[in-house]
């Protein structure tokens, strides 16, 4: 049956394992486009989800034809995916627009170069053809994020009688940055989402860079939805057992001791490198804290195809066990790092944490940083970059940061130890405010609305 509401997006609700004995098993993907289209979409049960198959597992899933109903996973060519994927949307866009380059070395735009966006172009077409197939007459397709910015342009032209949106998770590149991309494929880029009626960021940083790199005067396509959490869905999930047992599990193992809880991706842009020398610059300007305070940071392995992943994820684990082998004292480790994507772990982290440490290069929103004082039983003080989408709501009540200056991060750290509890919990209450003004639910709905 042909669908009047669909997403396309890179990464669907579940992604497949393959087990030695042929059984699959799904599980939740990470990062902050699979937590908030996963809530919108519980109360759109219409709603069609297209998505790639990520991996072997995820394509024999579609072979067997077990996916989930609501969603509808594409068998896309693996070495075109990895081309897409890898060589275009997570080596050259997200570098370009989170300005993560090493600019001596990159980005190098070459026949190589040339031969990936040939992929990322045949790619983003197998979800233009997909999504025109599944759509009824005159739906509303929402598409997401720079995995797929050429397909708004290539459904239009396949059905011009569809309203298409276009959601960017990720901040927008700076002129400078975007400016490195080849003009035609910057071009391509920017004409590709504007195939949409509506093209959304989470903040008016994000979405006025766009309308600089799209030379547009005219505000009335573009939107600004900063996505929330859900406080009544996230508290229930924070409740169940499995949270309880692991947060005994925690507490026994830190005692009473404060924490500075991270959760991340072990993703270039979260400066996890910076939030360690942070830390450590805590233990040694201010003594004090030592064997008073545990860093948990959760550092869950992503994008492991990349030897730029690859290497940062070796670096943070090496420097974690550096700072526990300068500092640590018969019953105390500094810093305890957990490289497992656990939400029930996450979740105790964050009902225990009295300090959260968001300190991003650059993020287009963070949802960490709504999802803890959402959570926190006694309160928590937010260490916020400046740097990180969240930041244009939390500013007032986080304790905001240049993500690039150790000193000041560990300063902040300091802080956020030493803020009175009162105070504390005070600031969560309207940090938990205003990360909920916009519980995913409404934001999808305002952008289907916004195509009506
Ligand atoms: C960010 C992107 C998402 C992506 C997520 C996880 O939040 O905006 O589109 O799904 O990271 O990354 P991955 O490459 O594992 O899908």
């Amino acid at each position: 049956m042909a669908s009047q509401v669909l997403v396309a997006a890179n990464r669907g609700p579940l992604s497949y394992a393959l087990a030695a004995d042929g059984t699959l098993s799904a599980r939740r993907g990470g990062g902050g486009l699979v937590s908030g289209l996963s809530a919108a979409l519980s109360e759109q049960p219409e709603a069609l989800w297209v998505c790639a198959a990520l991996s072997d597992a995820d394509r024999e899933a579609v072979r067997r034809d077990v996916s989930e109903p609501g969603v509808r996973m594409l068998d896309i060519d693996p070495t075109m995916y990895d081309d897409a994927y890898n060589g275009i949307a997570n080596s050259v866009l997200w570098f370009t627009h989170h300005h993560l380059y090493d600019v001596p070395r990159e980005p190098v735009f070459d026949a190589e170069f040339r031969r990936r966006w040939g992929g990322y172009v045949a790619y983003n077409e197998a979800f233009a053809r997909a999504l025109a197939e599944e759509a009824a007459e005159g739906a509303r397709v929402l598409v997401q994020d720079y995995h797929l910015a050429l397909v708004p342009g290539q459904l239009r032209e396949l059905r011009p009688d569809l309203r298409i949106g276009h959601f960017t998770h990720t901040p927008w590149a700076s002129r400078e940055f975007l400016d490195m991309l080849p003009a035609d494929v910057r071009e391509q880029l920017v004409r590709g989402m504007l195939g949409a009626d509506v093209v959304g960021f989470h903040t008016r940083a994000w979405a006025d860079a766009f309308m600089g790199a799209a030379h547009l005067d005219d505000e009335r396509r573009v939107a600004v939805y900063p996505l929330g959490v859900d406080a009544d869905e996230l508290r229930a999930l924070a409740r169940r057992p499995e949270v309880d047992a692991k947060l005994a599990e925690l507490r026994a193992e830190i005692g009473d001791r404060r924490t500075i809880a991270r959760v991340d991706r072990t993703e270039l842009s979260k400066n996890i490198l910076r939030g360690l020398l942070a830390y450590r610059e805590l233990l040694t300007v201010h003594p004090e804290w030592r064997g008073r305070v545990v860093h948990l940071a959760s550092a869950y392995p992503s994008r492991q195809d990349l030897k730029v992943y690859r290497d940062y994820t070796a670096a943070v684990s090496e420097l974690a066990a550096q700072i526990n082998a300068e500092f640590a004292a018969e019953d105390w480790q500094p810093v305890l790092v957990s490289v497992k994507d656990d939400f029930a772990r996450s979740l105790a982290v964050y009902r225990m944490a009295d300090v959260a440490l968001v300190n991003p290069v650059r993020d287009g929103m963070n949802l960490v940083a709504k999802e803890i004082p959402v959570v926190s039983e006694a309160g928590c003080a937010v260490v916020l970059s400046t740097g990180a989408g969240a930041y244009e709501e939390l500013r007032r009540d986080a304790l905001t940061v240049n993500p690039y200056d150790v000193s000041a991060t560990a300063e902040a750290l300091h802080a956020a130890l030493s803020m009175p509890d009162a105070e504390r919990a005070d600031r969560t209450k309207r940090l938990a405010a205003a990360a909920t003004a916009l519980p995913p639910a409404q934001w999808f709905k305002a952008q289907l609305s916004a195509l009506a």
